[in-house]
């Protein structure tokens, strides 16, 4: 069988208003480029002539501009799920004009298979290799395909010719069975492959190929900071130690690395700490770091969800593509974020809080309680379940006038039963075996900076006794005072 080719705006026809749609790719990685930009353009027109149009957007992770971005710009966006990362789709669900909402990523896919909420109506699926029968090799990242292809009522496929340099043999395609009839996932090591390079979607349900030769367009992180690489230094310093004293295996654990700049940084800090050993990664997303630590022989192998490499790094990928080639395999996000396989490998999880309070519960989603930035993506699924759970953050945040560790978090994603270890650039808390008011004062002395330690003592010593010690009319105090003056070193207990 062949398949047409179509344009991108034919491709935008096979989409309705209302209809569920699913995409391939995890971030930016192996997500639509050409179809989505279409998809805006042609609700603006329907707009512009007074009629409705809206999807449901369901993706790996978070996306780009020409995803996020150009929908939401069009207005053309009703239901969200799940992490989203773009300033403008952000802006959007935080103005209500999207409903998003927010599951941990590894239950996104099995919720579309359980039927939670309803059919898949289009599935839109960058593919870099395909044959005339339905095989295709994905590109440069993995997400939920292997169920949405399954499920579409309708796949547009994106054949993308960006990558000059085959992906094949990197996808490791799976989908487990459904209950009552799931059996164990058997993944005993990062490396272990249980699925098919190839992906099969039923060629009666492709209804047009559309040429693409996007870019990822992911941008680079921004460089280290002096406090970043303290948070660095200290994380492995800890975990140096751990391996000292035989709690942390002296063959060491694979490590599971959340995003953002302060997680590339601590992956740079296990780097430079000659008492970590190299290392394994079995995490859900890998950035331009994890080439570098490869480089350097730190990291042996990584198992992913995606590549979210910067333009920049991806080309060089390509270009040393055989050095990578049995360094790096992508899996669905149901199975790289797995619980089952993360309690099984025992990960070192890192992953970054926008505040914590006193007694280790932290907020990795809403500022001020309010505003959502990103979203949980996998940080549930490995801190729950983790051998050790690390959540690191700067103790201060815009100069100072933000303490990230507050008497109670203005929002919970992560509780104190989960929560571990904290690392900030001032120090380690180590909270295992602590009751919650030795973790308060581990957590103070530990992490807090300077400018704010007398601040959440004074906090401790006035509030009402209990197994936990709080005063329900001064928790928000410094969230309070950032409100009214701009600055949390001005708050007043009553
Ligand atoms: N109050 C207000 N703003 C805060 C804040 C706080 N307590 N903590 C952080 N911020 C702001 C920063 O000032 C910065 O703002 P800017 O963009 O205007 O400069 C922004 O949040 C990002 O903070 P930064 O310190 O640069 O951290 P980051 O890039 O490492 O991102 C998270 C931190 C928490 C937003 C990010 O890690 C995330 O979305 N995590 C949730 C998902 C997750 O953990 N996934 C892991 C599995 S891969």
């Amino acid at each position: 069988m062949s398949f047409p080719f179509i344009t991108p705006d034919e491709a935008a026809l096979h989409i309705n208003n209302g209809d569920n749609v699913a995409l391939s790719g995890f971030t930016a990685s192996g997500t639509p480029k050409i179809v989505t930009v279409a998809l805006a353009n042609r609700a603006m027109v329907l707009h512009a002539q007074g009629k409705p149009f809206k999807i449901n957007l369901y993706t790996g992770a978070s996306t780009n501009d020409f995803v996020d971005g150009a929908l939401t710009r069009a207005n053309a966006i009703a239901q969200r799920a799940p992490y989203q990362g773009t300033r403008v789709t952000r802006e959007a669900a935080n103005k209500g004009k999207i409903h998003y909402y927010d599951p941990h990523l590894s239950h996104m896919t099995q919720d579309l298979r359980y039927g939670f909420i309803g059919d898949i109506d289009v599935a839109i699926v960058e593919v870099t290799e395909m044959s005339p029968n339905g095989d295709v090799i994905l590109g440069a990242g993995l997400g939920m395909t292997p169920t949405i292809v399954r499920l579409a009522k309708k796949v547009i496929i994106e054949y993308s010719s960006y990558y000059h340099s085959s992906f094949r043999g990197f996808h490791d395609n799976y989908v487990p069975l459904d209950p009552p009839h799931r059996r164990e996932i058997p993944i005993y090591s990062p490396e272990d492959r249980i699925g098919s390079p190839v992906l099969h979607i039923d060629p009666a349900k492709i209804v047009g190929v559309v040429p693409s030769n996007e870019s990822e367009s992911i941008k680079q992180f921004t460089e280290r900071t002096d406090v970043t690489r303290a948070i660095g230094y200290n994380v492995a310093a800890f975990l140096a130690e751990q391996i000292k004293k035989g709690i942390v295996p002296k063959e060491f654990l694979p490590i599971q690395s959340g995003v953002g700049n302060v997680a590339n940084a601590a992956l740079y800090g296990l780097a430079e700490n000659p008492d970590i050993p190299n290392f394994k990664m079995f995490t859900e997303v890998i950035q331009d770091a994890v080439m570098d630590l490869m480089k350097q022989g730190k990291c042996t192998f990584a198992s992913t969800c995606g590549f979210a490499f910067s333009d920049d790094a991806m080309l060089s990928f390509m270009n040393d593509i055989d050095f990578y080639r049995n360094k790096l395999l992508m899996r669905p996000s149901e199975i790289s974020n797995s619980p089952e396989i993360v309690r099984r490998l025992g990960l070192i999880a890192m992953n970054t809080a926008l505040e914590c309070d006193i007694y280790g519960f932290v907020n990795s989603t809403h500022v001020d309680g309010t505003y959502m930035m990103n979203g949980i993506g996998g940080s549930g699924d490995f801190a729950r379940n983790a051998y050790i759970s690390i959540f690191l953050c700067p103790s201060i945040q815009k100069g100072g006038r933000i303490s990230a560790i507050v008497p109670m978090v203005s929002h919970v994603d992560h509780t104190d039963h989960c929560v571990r270890v904290i690392v900030t650039e001032q120090g380690v808390a180590d909270l295992r075996g602590k009751d919650p008011l030795q973790r308060a004062e581990c957590i103070i002395e530990n992490c807090v900076h300077p400018d704010y330690k007398e601040i959440l003592r004074d906090y401790l010593r006035q509030a009402r006794r209990g197994h936990i010690h709080h005063n329900l009319a001064n928790s928000f105090a410094l969230h309070r005072a950032y409100a009214e003056t701009g600055d949390m070193r001005n708050a007043v207990f009553l």
